[in-house]
Parts: C-alpha cells; sequence; structure tokens
C-alpha cells in the first residue's frame, strides 16, 4: 500500500528499473529522467542527482577548484552537512551571523566576514525560507564569489517572484526522508552552467571519461575497449542508485502537491501563533518571499518559562512533532574539539578562533529557544488537532 506522501508512480518506476535487471543500456536510465523533470520545473538548463544532500555540496566545492588555504562562509544555525562540504574539500568554514527575523545568514554578517581568501558563499533556506539573496549575490558579484543555495529544506519556495534555487550559481537539495520530496536518501544540484555540470558528473561518477552534462552514461563500445582510460580525473563514487531515482522521478511529478500539503500546515500554525507573537516569536516571511515551510519555526522569548516546560506542556495535550533546532555547528564537538580528521591543518589559528562562543551572537541567543514544529501531515484533521494543541499550550503559558 502506498503511503500519504507516496501516491504516484512511485511503484510503476521502480518496477521499470527492477525490470531491466539493472542493464543501463535498457532505455533511458532513471537518473536521466529525474534530472530532466527536476531541473525544467525549476526552468534551469542541468540536474546532476547525487546520492545526498551533502555529497551534491562537496561536489560543487571541488568543481569549483575550493580547497586547502580557501575560506566559505556559511550559516552557523542549520544542519552540520553545510559545513562538512567544506571540510570536505579541506577549506575553511567561516560563520556568518543569522537575521533576528527571519533566522536566515545575513549579509551584513557575510560582508564583514569577506578576506582574500574568500571564495564562495553557502545561503541555507533555513526551514523553506530563502534568505534575501539581492544584497548576498551583489556582494559575491564585487568580489568574485560562487554561491551555492542549500535548498534542501526549501523546495518551490520564492523570492521576489523568482523560484529559489535559481539565483545562485547552483542549488543543492536533498531528498532525504524528512524533505518535501523524498526517495529516502537522494541529492540533485541544479545549475545553467554546462561545464560546471560536467565537472560535477565526473566528481560524482569516479571520473569517469565520456560523461556529460546530461548523462552519467558510458558507452558500451567504449568501455569493453582496452584502449579505454576510464578515470581521467579523480572522483567521488557520488551516483544517485536508479532504484531512488525511480521514486524521486514520480515525486517530482507530484511535486506542487506535495509542496502544498506543508506549505498550508505552515501557514495554519502561523495564525495559530499570532495572538502570542510577543513572546513565542515565529520566523518572519518578508514580503518579498513565498515560504515553503519545510517546518514551521517560532522561539520564546520570554525567561519566566523553559523551553522544556512549553515542550512538556505541548506532549501532555497531545503534541507531536516538535523538534529543537540543531546546536550551532561551530559548537558542535567535530569543530569545537576539532574532531576533524587531519583538516585542522587547513584551519588556521586566526579561524580556530574564530569559533568560539561570542562569534555570532544572534545565533547564539535563538538557538537554544527555537521550536520547530512538523509540516509533513497527510491527515489535514491531524494538522488541525496539532494546531489546537499549540494555541492550547501558548493560552496556558498566556
Ligand atoms: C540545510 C540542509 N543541508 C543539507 C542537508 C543534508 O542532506 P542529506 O541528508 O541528503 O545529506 C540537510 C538535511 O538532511 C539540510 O537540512
Amino acid at each position: 500500500m502506498l503511503t500519504n506522501r507516496i501516491f504516484g508512480n512511485e511503484l510503476k518506476y521502480l518496477e521499470e528499473v527492477l525490470e531491466s535487471g539493472f542493464r543501463a543500456s535498457s532505455g533511458a536510465s532513471m537518473m536521466q529522467r529525474f534530472e530532466k523533470a527536476f531541473a525544467s520545473k525549476f526552468d534551469v538548463s542541468h540536474g546532476v542527482a547525487f546520492v545526498n544532500g551533502t555529497a551534491t555540496m562537496h561536489a560543487a566545492l571541488e568543481a569549483w577548484g575550493i580547497g586547502s588555504g580557501d575560506e566559505v562562509i556559511v550559516p552557523p544555525m542549520t544542519m552540520a552537512s553545510t559545513t562538512f562540504a567544506v571540510l570536505q574539500c579541506n577549506a575553511t568554514p567561516i560563520f556568518a551571523d543569522i537575521d533576528p527575523k527571519t533566522f536566515q545568514i545575513c549579509s551584513n554578517s557575510i560582508a564583514e566576514n569577506i578576506t582574500n581568501k574568500t571564495k564562495a558563499i553557502i545561503t541555507v533556506a533555513l526551514f523553506g525560507l530563502s534568505p534575501d539573496m539581492d544584497p548576498i549575490m551583489a556582494l559575491a558579484r564585487k568580489h568574485g564569489l560562487k554561491v551555492l543555495e542549500d535548498n534542501a529544506e526549501c523546495f518551490l519556495g520564492e523570492y521576489k517572484g523568482r523560484l529559489a534555487g535559481t539565483i545562485g550559481d547552483c542549488a543543492s537539495y536533498s531528498l532525504q526522508n524528512s524533505k518535501h520530496l523524498t526517495s529516502g536518501e537522494g541529492g540533485i544540484v541544479i545549475t545553467n552552467d554546462e561545464e560546471f555540470a560536467v565537472k560535477l558528473r565526473k566528481i560524482a561518477s569516479l571520473g569517469y571519461s565520456g560523461v556529460s552534462a546530461t548523462s552519467g552514461k558510458v558507452t558500451r563500445q567504449e568501455i569493453q575497449s582496452p584502449d579505454y582510460f576510464r578515470h581521467v580525473s579523480l572522483g567521488w563514487n557520488y551516483r544517485m542508485p536508479e532504484l531512488c531515482c525511480a521514486v524521486a522521478l514520480a515525486q517530482v511529478e507530484n511535486i506542487d502537491t506535495l509542496v502544498k500539503r506543508r506549505k498550508d500546515v505552515g501557514e495554519l500554525f502561523s495564525e495559530v501563533v499570532r495572538p502570542f507573537r510577543q513572546w513565542f516569536v515565529p520566523q518572519s516571511t518578508p514580503s518579498y518571499a513565498v515560504h515553503s515551510y519545510w517546518t514551521f519555526a517560532a522561539y520564546l522569548a520570554r525567561d519566566d518559562i523553559t523551553w522544556y516546560e512549553l515542550r512538556e506542556k505541548f506532549a501532555s495535550l497531545g503534541g507531536d512533532g516538535v523538534y529543537a533546532c540543531w546546536k550551532l555547528t561551530y559548537k558542535e564537538p567535530f569543530l569545537a574539539n576539532m574532531e576533524v580528521l587531519g583538516r585542522e591543518q587547513f584551519i588556521s589559528q586566526r579561524n580556530i578562533d574564530k569559533y568560539q562562543t561570542g562569534i555570532c551572537p544572534v545565533a547564539e541567543s535563538l538557538q537554544p529557544r527555537m521550536f520547530m514544529f512538523k509540516t509533513n501531515y497527510w491527515d489535514w484533521q491531524k494538522a488541525l488537532s496539532q494546531a489546537e494543541i499549540l494555541s492550547e499550550t501558548l493560552s496556558h503559558f498566556a
């Protein structure tokens, strides 16, 4: 039986892959079909699929030639993969603070952190909302920096009438199981830069010659020849499996429905929180943006009750699906204790000092107070009852 979020052609496409016996030569591969469908939804020329939305970002930075001695600016309040990708290519992550209203990486703080070593900025559309991209792009163009939009949490969000993900030099998406679209695991990079797309494909495909921006396949004629040199560059084996691509293709076909439900739930929660917004402060959606609500986020701006007390009340009334926000990435032990598998040699003392408490005061003050509420409800009655429980919880403390 299909689940509520798996209601399209998933089984049909899975059967196609299984019936092919995984013969890459049999018809158009699911990877190609998924990439084409995804890229065309965003009206960009190329999509390159990856095994997840961390490999995507590592590959993008590698494809731009970012490595030892380079700095990449990232936000601290997000999932750690954004920073992992920087360390994976031996570059140094530099943290820029967030805006207190939108919780998004802030261009003023980015500007303060740009040095002659900065090569790229990774923006994160945190919780499903695009950051204010115009000033970020202006800084990037002024300093010759690449911009990667980490949109793992943002499908079909909008910024000034444009789809989030079409503003930077490329955008990365995750299809891990908590995301708007899922194939269990998976990822994709979209871009209009063909040369970059070829590099991405090579990195994802063990540096194989013969692969292109649109195809990861090597012809039988080539692969059977004793004269065939396979590996023309260093590569990783980061390809998305065909079975995952089959599910992902079916999910892209239903992307509007999948995103709409989360938006509806996010908007429902926004309404419920409105009377309490002086002390339970929701993420602010500026008029230039359309939020895609991977989650509904709000922070507790009172000191007379704790995060745990509010969560406990919510749970006691039957609330579920509430999460705290990740620890700030530079406070996670891997960076705070420099457990970075030898990468510490690439991080100068200046930057180690930069990972101390106090470098991003806004993010530091908000993270312990932040609540993230699930928007992935397929039963609308359940969403309504969760919203009601949140309202009762907040009324209790009002
Ligand atoms: C903002 C952000 N970036 C990157 C990732 C990593 O994606 P994946 O789990 O597919 O590697 C995630 C979530 O998983 C995320 O939320």
